[in-house]
């Protein structure tokens, strides 16, 4: 099937709330939660989607004509694009009951292995959705990012224990979930977290550990200081806070500020591979994708990922070759026009 195929196929597929728009950006969907849209009152998402799209791409074809290199390091591993897929969870909460979690990630682990990317997943409630996806993980020599949720310490560490037992690549956690109503009620405290207690779980982690969450250039500055070898720049979509700004507004000053220290990830509205060579030109590394990655799954399960991926990274390497850029790290600021 081709990308538009699975597209539609999803439409009935995605529940009631998800519109699955031909772009998904934010507006069918604004605030509903359950569903996929965003808190009160509920416009980042579109924001997100509508920075990077003010955002133009210089062309300069007076270069030589080669393959763009897009191959991606990050932990020691080379993936072959800058894009992880993004954690989702409660997926058959917002969008229907086509999938649980375990069996969405189950989907997604391996498709994203496949294509020579890698799944970031998301963390419940329910204990067993993260030991589910570790397993999936294992199937395929620990290639996988679990994000853990800022519990209490003493729950951290026996997600961490798992994810040490399992030999799991690497570990994440949304900083941002920190206002959580299930966290706030755990007891002893769960939520947001100094820069000492941070320190303590990336050393507890022995394996390149990833901030998602990060927003302000003084947040970036505490996750290099807490030892982060990767960081998230994101607002999560829209859906803990309202107002804020969209993440490309607010990724040109991290990257000012920590760019070298820790690998830049930056998330929010990403949709195409003019999308990624933005994102990366302000600044990033890499990117995350969540929800197209979930519409396309829904639609056609592990091959909705890889058509999807061949998609995006088509866009990408063409633009490349436009802008005149040979491989990521020659997509520099200058490559990029902001009126
Ligand atoms: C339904 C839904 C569930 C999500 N669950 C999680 C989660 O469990 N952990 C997490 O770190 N982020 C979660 N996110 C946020 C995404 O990882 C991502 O940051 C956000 O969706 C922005 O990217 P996007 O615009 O490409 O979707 C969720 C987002 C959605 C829409």
């Amino acid at each position: 099937m081709n990308y538009q195929e699975i597209h539609d196929r999803a439409a009935d597929q995605v529940g009631p709330y998800c519109k699955n728009c031909p772009v998904c950006n934010g507006r069918a969907c604004a605030n509903t939660i359950p569903g996929p849209g965003c808190k009160y009152p509920g416009n980042v998402a579109a924001r997100n989607y509508d920075k990077w799209q003010e955002i133009c791409v210089n062309m300069d074809t007076l270069c030589p004509n080669a393959d763009p290199d897009i191959t991606f390091a990050f932990g020691g591993r080379t993936f072959s694009a800058p894009v992880f897929a993004a954690p989702l969870g409660s997926v058959d909460l917002h969008y229907g009951p086509k999938y649980k979690d375990p069996e969405y990630n189950h989907i997604l682990i391996k498709a994203a292995y496949d294509s020579g990317i890698i799944a970031m997943t998301g963390d419940g409630v329910d204990p067993a959705i993260m030991v589910s996806a570790v397993k999936d993980m294992t199937e395929i020599g620990g290639i996988g990012i679990p994000t853990i949720k800022p519990w209490n310490k003493e729950f951290v560490f026996e997600k961490q224990d798992i994810l040490k037992q399992n030999q799991i690549f690497a570990a994440a956690m949304d900083v941002d979930g920190a206002g959580l109503p299930f966290l706030k009620a755990m007891n002893p405290n769960a939520g947001s977290k100094s820069v000492e207690e941070m320190k303590e779980i990336i050393d507890y982690a022995e394996r390149p550990f990833i901030i998602k969450g990060i927003m302000t250039v003084n947040g970036a500055l505490k996750a290099v200081e807490a030892g982060a070898a990767g960081i998230v720049v994101s607002n999560h979509g829209g859906r803990v806070q309202g107002g804020t700004p969209s993440t490309a507004e607010v990724l040109p000053a991290i990257a000012e500020a920590v760019k070298g220290k820790t690998t830049i990830f930056v998330d929010g509205g990403i949709r195409s591979g003019v999308d990624i060579f933005r994102a990366i030109a302000l600044g990033a590394d890499a990117v995350l994708i969540g929800r197209p990655i979930l519409n396309m799954i829904y639609g056609g399960g592990a091959e909705g990922l890889q058509v999807y991926l061949e998609k995006i990274t088509g866009e990408l390497k063409s633009t490349m070759t436009m802008c005149g850029a040979a491989d990521l790290k020659a997509i520099t600021k200058d490559k990029v026009f902001i009126p």
